[in-house]
C-alpha cells in the first residue's frame, strides 16, 4: 500500500557531509539526528557505515540513541526508520546491517550504478552484469532486514529500457523502496516526471513498492525535479537540510516540504514534518557543517520574510497576504524579539531556550548561562539572534582540546603584533607571540606555534550577529589539512579515492578578533576530535576483528 504522505527521506548525514568541509563529529551527528527526528522525518540515511569504522559507530549510535523510540517532542508516534547507504557488496551489507540493527525500523539503502557512461568508464560491467548483481545484493541485503531500498545511481541518464529492467530485478529480488536519483543534476521537471509516470506503467510489480527520488541541483532543479516527481507518483523524496550535499547539493527539506505544504491545493498530498522547526534545522546544520545559508535562500534565508520596497511595505501592512504566501511563524522563524538583560535569571534564561526548541540542561544550560552572563554585561538587549549565536558557540563546538585563555593583540599602521595563552590538550597553559601581516595573521601564527596541527587557512568570514557597535561578531573559517594523520580512507561512495580534508570552526565574541583566534581553534579542535575518533574506532575496529 502506497503512505498518505510523501515520506521525507533526510540525507544531511551522509550525501550532505559529503559537502567539502562538511564533516561532523560523532556528537554533532546525534545532535543533527535527533533535530531531523524532532522535524518528524519518516527515514533518516545517518551515513555510510562502510566508509569506515567512525562512520560505522555514528550510525550505529544514532540508531540506538533516535531510532528505538524516537526522541521527545517527535511530531509522530514512530520512531524514524534509520538507513546505512550501502554498495552493491558483501562487506558493505554487512557493515549497513550491523549499524542498523538496533533501530526499531532499520533500513539498509543499496545502489550499482546502470548509466552507460558508468557501466563502460566506472565499472566495466555489462548490462547483464549489472543487473545479476542488483539481484545478488538486494536479496543479500533482505537476509538482514525486512526494510531494503534500491537505487540505480545516475537514474537520469540511464536507458529508460534498462532502467526498467534494473528495477523489476530489484522488485523481484525483495526491495520495498526504488529510489530514481539524478546523480549529476541533469534532467529538467518535465522530462524527469515523465521518467517517473513511465516507471510506473512498464515495471511490473512497482505498484508494491515505494517510488523514491534524490535530485542533485547541478542546474538548480533539484527541488523542481522532486516535485515533479511527486505529482507523477513518488511518494518518498530524497534532502538534505539547507540543500547541501555532493556538488552543487541535493533537494532542499526545508523547501520540498513547504511547497508541499503551501500548494497542497495542487499537490493534494503533504508530509509529516513540523513546518515550526524548520528555521532551528536550518540554524544547526548551518553550525555543524560551517555552510553558511545565503540570505535570500528560500524559507530559512536571513531575508526570506523581510520586505523592504516601500509599496511592498505598504502592502503588508494593509494585508499580509499581499506579499507573503506562508508566515514566518509558520516555519519557526517569528520576529526577533527584544527578550533578556543582564537581570534576567537563569529560569527566564532555559525558558527562552526552550521557547527557542533547545533542550539544554545540566553542565551545558550552566556554560550557556555563564555566556549570557557576560555578553549582558556587555550588551545591554540579547536578542534571539545572539541567544543562538552564543548557544552554538558554546555547545555546538568540537571537543576541546586547545582552549583559548588570554589574547592581546597590537596592530595599526605599524607592525601587527600578536600574544596568545592557550591550555592544552594535558591541561598546560602556554603562551606565544608573532607578528603577521595584520592581527588576525598574527593571531593564527601564534596558535599554531603551539598546537602545531599544520593547515591552510581557505575561508574567513565575519559577519555581526545583530545590528548596534555591542553586536557579536561571528567568524567563520574553513582550514584544509593535508598531513598524514588527516582522516584516512573516508570512502565517498561515488568517487571512492577521495579523503575529507576541509574542516571549518566558528566562534562568536563581541570582539571580532577574539572570534576570530576562537574560529581558528575550533577548527584545530576538529581536526583532532576527528583523528581521534578515527582513532578510537579503528582500534575498537581491530580489537573486535
Ligand atoms: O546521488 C546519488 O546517486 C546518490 C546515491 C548513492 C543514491 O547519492
Ligand atoms: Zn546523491
Amino acid at each position: 500500500m502506497q503512505p498518505d504522505h510523501v515520506r521525507i527521506f533526510d540525507t544531511t548525514l551522509r550525501d550532505g557531509e559529503q559537502s567539502p568541509g562538511a564533516t561532523m563529529t560523532s556528537s554533532e551527528k546525534l545532535e543533527v539526528a535527533k533535530t531531523l527526528s524532532r522535524l518528524g522525518v519518516d527515514v533518516i540515511e545517518a551515513g555510510f557505515a562502510a566508509a569506515s569504522p567512525d562512520d560505522l559507530r555514528a550510525v550505529k549510535t544514532i540508531a540506538e540513541a533516535v531510532g528505538v523510540t524516537g526522541v521527545e517532542g517527535r511530531p509522530v508516534p514512530e520512531p524514524p526508520a534509520i538507513c546505512s547507504l550501502a554498495r552493491a557488496h558483501k562487506a558493505d551489507i554487512d557493515k549497513a546491517a550491523e549499524a542498523v540493527a538496533p533501530a526499531k525500523h532499520g533500513r539498509i539503502h543499496t545502489f550499482i550504478a546502470t548509466s552507460p557512461i558508468h557501466r563502460e568508464h566506472k565499472l566495466r560491467m555489462s548490462k547483464a552484469e549489472v543487473i545479476a548483481k542488483i539481484t545478488e545484493m538486494v536479496s543479500y541485503a533482505r537476509s538482514f532486514c525486512d526494510d531494503v531500498e534500491f537505487s540505480p545511481e545516475d537514474a537520469g541518464r540511464t536507458e529508460m529500457e534498462f532502467l526498467y529492467e534494473a528495477l523489476q530485478a530489484a522488485i523481484e529480488a525483495g526491495a520495498s523502496t526504488l529510489n530514481i536519483p539524478d546523480t549529476v543534476g541533469y534532467t529538467i521537471p518535465v522530462e524527469f516526471g515523465e521518467r517517473i509516470a513511465m516507471l510506473r506503467q512498464h515495471v511490473p510489480g512497482i505498484d508494491g513498492a515505494v517510488i523514491s527520488v534524490h535530485c542533485h541541483d547541478d542546474l538548480g532543479m533539484a527541488v523542481a525535479n522532486s516535485l515533479s516527481a511527486v505529482v507523477n507518483g513518488a511518494r518518498q523524496v530524497e534532502v538534505a537540510v539547507n540543500g547541501i550535499g555532493e556538488r552543487a547539493g541535493n533537494a532542499s527539506l526545508e523547501e520540498v516540504v513547504m511547497a508541499l505544504h503551501v500548494r497542497r491545493d495542487l499537490f493534494g498530498i503533504g508530509t509529516q514534518v513540523d513546518t515550526t522547526q524548520l528555521t532551528r534545522a536550518s540554524r544547526l546544520v548551518s553550525k555543524v557543517t560551517g555552510m553558511v545559508v545565503q540570505p535570500n535562500k528560500a524559507i530559512v534565508g536571513a531575508n526570506a520574510f523581510a520586505h523592504e520596497a516601500g509599496i511592498h511595505q505598504d502592502g503588508m501592512l494593509k494585508h499580509e497576504e499581499t506579499y507573503e504566501i506562508m508566515r514566518p511563524e509558520t516555519v519557526g522563524a517569528g520576529t526577533t524579539q527584544l527578550i533578556l538583560g543582564k537581570h534576567s535569571g537563569r529560569h527566564a534564561f532555559a525558558n527562552r531556550l526552550t521557547e527557542l526548541g533547545y533542550s539544554v540542561s545540566g553542565d551545558g544550560l550552566d556554560k550557556a548561562f555563564a555566556r549570557f552572563k557576560k555578553l549582558a554585561d556587555k550588551k545591554k538587549h540579547i536578542t534571539d539572534a545572539d541567544l543562538l549565536a552564543l548557544l552554538s558557540d558554546e555547545l555546538y563546538q568540537p571537543k576541546e582540546f586547545w582552549r583559548l585563555d588570554a589574547i592581546q593583540v597590537g596592530c595599526g599602521t605599524g607592525m601587527p603584533t600578536a600574544t596568545v595563552k592557550l591550555t592544552g590538550p594535558d591541561g598546560q597553559t602556554q603562551t606565544s607571540a608573532e607578528v603577521g601581516t595584520g592581527p588576525v595573521d598574527a593571531v593564527y601564527k601564534a596558535i599554531q606555534n603551539l598546537v602545531h596541527v599544520p593547515c591552510s587557512l581557505l575561508e574567513y568570514t565575519v559577519q555581526s550577529v545583530t545590528e548596534g557597535i555591542d553586536a557579536l561578531g561571528e567568524v567563520s573559517v574553513r582550514v584544509s589539512t593535508d598531513d598524514n594523520e588527516a582522516p584516512p580512507g573516508k570512502i565517498n561512495p561515488q568517487y571512492e579515492h577521495s579523503r575529507a580534508r576541509v574542516f571549518h570552526g566558528h566562534g562568536a565574541h563581541t570582539d571580532v578578533i577574539v572570534a576570530s583566534a576562537k574560529a581558528y581553534i575550533a577548527a584545530i579542535n576538529r581536526i583532532l576530535a576527528i583523528r581521534e575518533g578515527t582513532r578510537t574506532a579503528n582500534a575498537a575496529a581491530g580489537s573486535a576483528a
